[in-house]
This record gives C-alpha cells, structure tokens and sequence, in this order.
C-alpha cells in the first residue's frame, strides 16, 4: 500500500461516522456511507493512496440494556449486529478497507493513551454531581432513560432531556413525577464523582481551526453561534454498570460513549495497520503527518466532531481533521422518514427489492456538497434511473454494440482519437474531478448526463440502423459506432465511483482491465470487445411500492407487543445438547393438597420411574392426566420440595391458570424415547 510512487499522490483517511450496533442500517445511513463510499472511490480512482475505514459503535447504556432485553451479553449482541452492518454495508458496494468495533483491543489502548496524555496535561476535571437514579435496577439513568411531564408546559410522557410538546429543554431533575424508563421506578437524586474535559482550554484554538476550511461554511456559522453561547467542560465519565471502557485508576468509572466513539476512527485504522504490510499509523495520525484525515458525517453529530474531537486530538498530540464533510437528514418524498409510511427502509429490505446501484446513482445525481436535507423522490428516484442511467448512459453501449460485433467482427476501428467528441469528453474530465472533490455529485452527473444526451444525438443524427443496410455507408457504422463505444468507456470512467459493479460489467463488455481516471485521456483503437450484455434494469415502480409494503409491515410487527420477561443470557448449542428431553408416560397423577399449583405425578420412562411435581394444577385434574404421554427434561438433578422430591420436569405453555398446556406427543411415541 505504500506507493508514494509519484509527487501528487495523496494519503487519505476517510471515515463514516459509526453505526450504533443496537440497530439496523437504513436508507438515512445509506445516504452517508453512499456519500463518503462515491468520495473514497474516487480518490482511490484518481490514483491517491485512499483508505476507508469504519466500525460499530458499540457502547453506552442503551445498547447495555438492549442486550440484556435480548438475553445476551454485550458481546454477543454488538458481535451479531456488526455482522448484519458488514452484509449490508458489502451489498451495497461499500467498500470499506476495514470495518472494525468500537469495543476492541486498539479501542482501549487508544483511548486509555488519549485521556491519560488529557489527564497529565491538566485538561481533565473531577466534581461531585447529582443525577437521578433508578433504585431498584441500582443505575444511574440517562436523560433518555426518565420520563415524566415537562416542568415548562406540563405535556405527560416527555423525556429528560427536552419537551416534544413546547421544544424546552432541561434537566431530567426537573421534570415532575419522573420515572425511570427502565424499571418504572421513581428515581432518586444521588451524588456521584464525575470527569470532564476542559474543553474551554482549546477555545482559542478551536477557533481559529474552525474557519481554516476544515467544516463547510453552514457549519462555521454555527459554530460561532456555540462560541458566543459559551463552551463548557464535558462530563466524560459515567457509572458503573455500563457498557464501554473503565476509566484508568478511576474504579466503576467508565468512559462515556462519546468519548471513545470517534477514536474508533484510529483504531479501526491501527487494526488495518496491524494487519497490513506498509501501512503505517503515524504515518497519518502524528500531528506533522502530510496524510490527510477526512471524517463524513450527519449534521446532528458536528458538535461532537469539531469541538470535542479536535481537542481531544489537539491536546493529546495527535493530528487533527482534515476536513469534517457534514450533510443533511434523508427526507423522502419530502418528508420525515416514518415508519407508518412504510419510507423508514432499512438497507436489507431496500435490498430485498431493488438494485443497490439505483440508490447510488440517485444519491450522487442530487447530493449537493452542503448541509441541507436530501430528499429522496420516490417518482424521481424512478425517473432518474429510468432516462438517465439506463436511457441516456447505457443506451449508448447497448445501441451500437450490436452493429460492432455482427459487422465489423467485434473490433472497435482506428481514428476515433481525433474526434471532436471525444475531444469534449476529455476535456470535462479535469471540471467533473473537481466536482467530486467538491462533493458536488450533484453537478458531476449533471455534466456526465449532458455529455451523454451529446453522444445519443451523434448516434440519431448518424443513423448507424439506416447505414448498415447500404454498402457504401457501411464503413461509416464502424467508425460512429467505435466514436460511441469510446465515449461510452469515458463516461463509464466518470461515473464508475457511484456504480462500480455496472462499471465493472462495462470493462467485461470492453474487454479492458479496471479502469483508472486518468484512463479517459487515452482511447480504444483496432481492439476486440465481447458481446453486449444488459448490464442494468429498468426499475420497475411495482418493486419500490414492495419495498414501502414490506416496511410497513415491518413496523406493525415491531409495534407488537413485546415479551413481558426478558430473556435470559443465551446459552450455547453445546449446553442445550445437555437437557435430555424423554417422552414419559404419566401413570399416577394426585393433587397436593397443600398446594395451589402442584401435581404429583409418577412418570414411566420406559424403564424408569420419576416422581415430579409439576405446577400444573390449575390447567389439569389428576383424572384427565392419568395414561397421557408427555415430555419431560429427564435429566434435572432431584430437587427436595416442601412435599417430596421432584426428579424432572414436565415442559408446559401458557400465560398460566387455566391457559396452561403440557405437550402431548403422537400415539407413535413410547416412553423413554428421546425427543430431538
Ligand atoms: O450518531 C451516531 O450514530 C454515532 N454512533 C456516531 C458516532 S461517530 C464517531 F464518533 F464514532
Ligand atoms: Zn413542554
């Protein structure tokens, strides 16, 4: 990887920001991989040594709680959900060169490194606060986590932090009749040690980083709004129990999430460093490095990434931003993405019912290098693909291809070099380079589609189709055909960071290796290409309308009721395997009397005899028991009860009383046999 092989290489980081691992990508994630994934291929493209990297964001209380809810640890619920985030992430031809986790091995190094260079400069503040705290699941809560009714309007069911009702914003201490959205307790206020970051040491600096071109302009301005409101310390610290890095020397202290979020930037880099000949970690984060590091990101996360970060950075010694690209919210057809709507899509059930290239397409045809909303149209979206990437771009190929390969014995003739279309493309290219740079993506296509639309009225006003039936103009056909085909190659170069894989199809077609941009300045002469596939679908509305089918119906099923007890921690096949599940018969079964619940129950195990009290009794009598076969775990170690000993345990259903039911298996069964 380490190519400097030419002066105006360039060594590029670049960074989306990274997914919580409590949930699925969507379409509004999609926009900014999409986004950085278009600007990393294109770097990439242009020759310049481009690394893009990625990760889950794995810790912090709800992503702690979530994986409680689902009976796992931690561990294994961020392990599943980065599994998910990777499948999704490839199918859509984002091509990150590593995708890490926040909870690594380099994490914590890094993040230990960071704050104890913090700590040992004299950045880092310690004090006494008071929060709330839900006694009986014994953990402090965050704002997110109480409820109860705004102090300013009085609206019931409103969250610590802000009103949904009035939009007030205020402490969660005092919201009135607060309770805790975990247990439904009413909290208490307690006091704790907490951590800060002195972020108001690094004001001046910030300052001026901030208007050095480092964050759009949008961006700036409203940084100063911050600036003139005042910066404050951070509180970095939170307590135990929680999810994420303990804090050195600082015991059931823990590294907010936010802190050790962004240095999974470097970690997921460090990993790739580690793993990977000639990619050195310095050589990009040390503050006099030339490499330059370029973060992508929402604009609800700019705070966190032109403050806090670069002054973590700054005052641990390590290299700033480069630059930090922010963009908007995804709207669709103009509005907020909603679930009830069927337009929260996430990118599996997108992927369900439409080509991942489509989606790229569309985005880079109207992102903009702003940070405004983006809306995603569905009629345009269908448009967009319709006339231009499959009418005006692949028209092209798919109208001339036919003539080169049944007449002219499938070679591409000599003397297009000259022509003045393929002069103009050429010439675009250095204005589309800079478009992308830009992350103008928007006016590149514009300019692409422009060109494009230019080489479909050559072809019309050629008429290859009324040439080819006459002798004399034959020879005319070979040469609008191979001027086509050559601008049809450079276009394919131009767009081909937004549609590698039909850009790859394209390459098979011309029979070239992958191509490069500065590929556009050269052209193919006297060379054979393959026969012509389709190498793209028109999209057909009926499978959008699907896809917002099949949201809406993944959004009832989620507003279904959800289970009323947790799960317990996942247990592995190996110790399932262990319970020895055996059809029994039940020869006697008595009532206890001294308790509501139970059965006495003698079972035959085919051999074996078992005496087990079961809790059934309000489900069952004793007389409709008696001859029945059941299943029961055989293999449960004897436990003494008030009335006897209980030796198994008879498998029943049900939300209880009379809604309780035992399994009854086939007649073929015998007692004794195992159940599998
Ligand atoms: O807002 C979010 O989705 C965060 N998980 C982004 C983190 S970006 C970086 F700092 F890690
Ligand atoms: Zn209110």
């Amino acid at each position: 990887m380490n190519s400097q092989t030419n002066n105006n290489q360039r060594r590029i980081l670049v960074t989306s920001a990274l997914p919580y691992a409590n949930g699925s990508i969507h379409i509004g994630h999609m926009l900014e991989h999409i986004q950085t994934d278009i600007w990393s291929r294109f770097q990439k493209l242009r020759g310049h040594q481009c690394i893009a990297v990625c990760a889950d964001d794995t810790h912090g209380t709800p992503i702690m709680l979530r994986a409680q809810k689902e009976g796992m640890s931690p561990e294994a619920f961020i392990a599943a959900t980065q599994e998910e985030h990777v499948k999704d992430f490839e199918d859509f031809l984002v091509s990150y060169d590593n995708y890490h986790s926040t909870h690594s091995k380099e994490n914590k190094e890094l993040c230990e490194l960071i704050y104890t260079r913090l700590r040992d400069a004299g950045h880092i503040a310690r004090r006494t606060i008071s929060q709330l705290y839900d006694p009986e699941k014994e953990m402090f809560l965050p704002d997110r986590f109480v409820k109860g009714e705004c102090p300013k309007c009085g609206a019931e069911d409103q969250y610590g932090d802000n009103c949904d009702n009035c939009s007030a914003t205020y402490s969660p201490t005092e919201l009135k009749n607060p309770k805790s959205a975990v247990s439904g307790a009413t909290p208490v206020e307690k006091e704790s040690e907490h951590y800060f970051f002195k972020l108001t040491d690094f004001e001046s600096m910030l300052k001026t980083w901030t208007r050095q071109g480092h964050v759009q302009e949008q961006i700036a301005n409203k940084l100063d709004e911050w600036f003139d409101a005042g910066l404050q310390e951070w509180d970095i610290s939170r307590d135990a129990p929680y999810f994420g890095f303990e804090i050195p020397n600082a015991p059931n202290k823990y590294f907010y999430v936010w802190v050790d979020a962004p240095m999974g930037y470097m970690a997921s880099f460090k990993n790739l460093c580690d793993k990977t000949g000639g990619l050195n970690f310095d050589d990009f984060w040390s503050q006099d490095s030339d490499a330059e590091i370029h973060h992508f990101i929402g604009k609800d996360i700019v705070y966190f990434h032109t403050l806090f970060w670069p002054a973590m950075l700054e005052g641990s010694g390590f290299k700033k931003p480069t630059k930090v690209h922010s963009h908007g919210f995804l709207t669709v057809n103009g509005t907020k993405m909603s679930k009830s709507k069927g337009t929260f899509v996430k990118a599996r059930t997108y992927l369900n019912h439409l080509d991942p290239e489509y989606l790229r397409y569309y985005f880079m045809a109207k992102l903009t290098g702003r940070v405004d909303d983006f809306d995603l149209n569905l009629e345009d979206f269908v448009a967009r693909i319709n006339s231009d990437l499959v009418g005006k771009y692949i028209n092209i190929g798919s109208r001339v291809a036919k003539f080169i390969t049944k007449n002219f014995d499938s070679k591409i003739c000599g003397g297009v070099a000259d022509h003045p279309l393929v002069k103009e493309y050429q010439e675009a290219a250095d204005t589309i380079a800079k478009y992308y740079e830009d992350k103008e993506y928007g006016r590149a296509i514009k300019e692409i589609m422009q060109l494009a639309a230019k080489a479909n009225q050559y072809v019309d006003a050629e008429e290859p189709w009324v040439k080819i039936k006459d002798e004399s103009t034959q020879k005319d056909v070979h040469l609008v055909s191979s001027v086509a085909l050559n601008l049809f190659r450079i276009l394919t170069i131009y767009l081909k960071p937004a549609i590698p894989s039909i850009a790859a199809k394209v390459e098979g077609f011309l029979n070239v290796a992958p191509l490069q941009w500065q590929d556009a300045f050269k052209v193919l002469e006297n060379h054979a290409i393959n026969k012509f596939k389709p190498m793209v679908q028109r999209v057909d509305p009926k499978n959008l309308e699907a896809m917002i089918d099949e949201s809406k119906e993944e959004a009832e099923a989620a507003a279904q009721p959800q289970l009323a007890e947790p799960l317990k921690d996942e247990i592995t096949f190996a110790d399932f395997e262990k319970i020895d599940l055996r059809i029994a018969k039940i020869v006697k079964a008595e009532s206890v009397k001294e308790a509501d619940k139970l059965l006495k129950l003698q079972l035959d195990l085919g051999g074996i005899t078992k005496q087990v009290f079961a809790g059934i009794k309000s489900a069952y009598s004793p007389e409709d028991l008696e001859g029945k076969l059941t299943v029961v775990v055989a293999n449960l170690a004897p436990r003494k009860m008030r009335f006897g000993l209980s030796e198994g345990m008879v498998l029943a259903a049900g939300p209880g009383g009379k809604d309780l039911w035992i399994l009854n298996p086939d007649e073929g069964a015998e007692p004794g046999m195992r159940v599998k």
